[in-house]
């Protein structure tokens, strides 16, 4: 399975956003990820389970306001992420143990579990 679907918990994203880009994976942030049909539906399955709007969190609430009916299916392009990320200078984010802005587990040690809270982050000081 593709990293940058793993790597950010159902739960950030609504179920349209997860519904287009399981639909398609070919392109999926310029990478091929496709997968066969029926492992497609179990995780396509998945995500529209956990959807934001499924559940409780916070952050989900703030995303689905933050998305609304846009065709958005990458969370750093939503405005609650960059609200959140915009006192972050830009050298962290090219930092080599961060790589890029989707690399929530560089700085959210606890990011698979959907769990995205306050004392969970790393010091970014540590990156610049
Ligand atoms: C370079 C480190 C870094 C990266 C990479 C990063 N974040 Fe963050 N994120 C932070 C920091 C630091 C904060 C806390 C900002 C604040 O509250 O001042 C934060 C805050 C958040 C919050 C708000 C949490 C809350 O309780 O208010 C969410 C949600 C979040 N990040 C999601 C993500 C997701 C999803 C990704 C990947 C697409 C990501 N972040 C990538 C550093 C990062």
């Amino acid at each position: 399975m593709h990293r940058a679907i793993l790597c950010i918990p159902p739960n950030l994203l609504p179920e349209k956003s997860w519904r287009i880009l399981m639909g398609d994976l070919e392109n999926h942030f310029g990478d091929d990820a496709s997968l066969d049909k029926k492992d497609e539906k179990i995780i396509l399955d998945f995500l529209v389970q956990y959807s934001a709007e499924k559940s409780t969190k916070k952050a989900s609430f703030k995303i689905l306001k933050s998305i609304g009916n846009k065709d958005i299916i990458a969370i750093t392009q939503t405005t609650y992420w960059k609200k959140k990320h915009e006192d972050i200078p830009k050298s962290v984010f090219l930092n080599k143990e961060v790589k890029s802005k989707a690399n929530c587990k560089a700085c959210h040690s606890d990011v698979e579990k959907g769990l995205i809270e306050n004392d969970k982050i790393k010091n970014i000081n540590s990156f610049m």
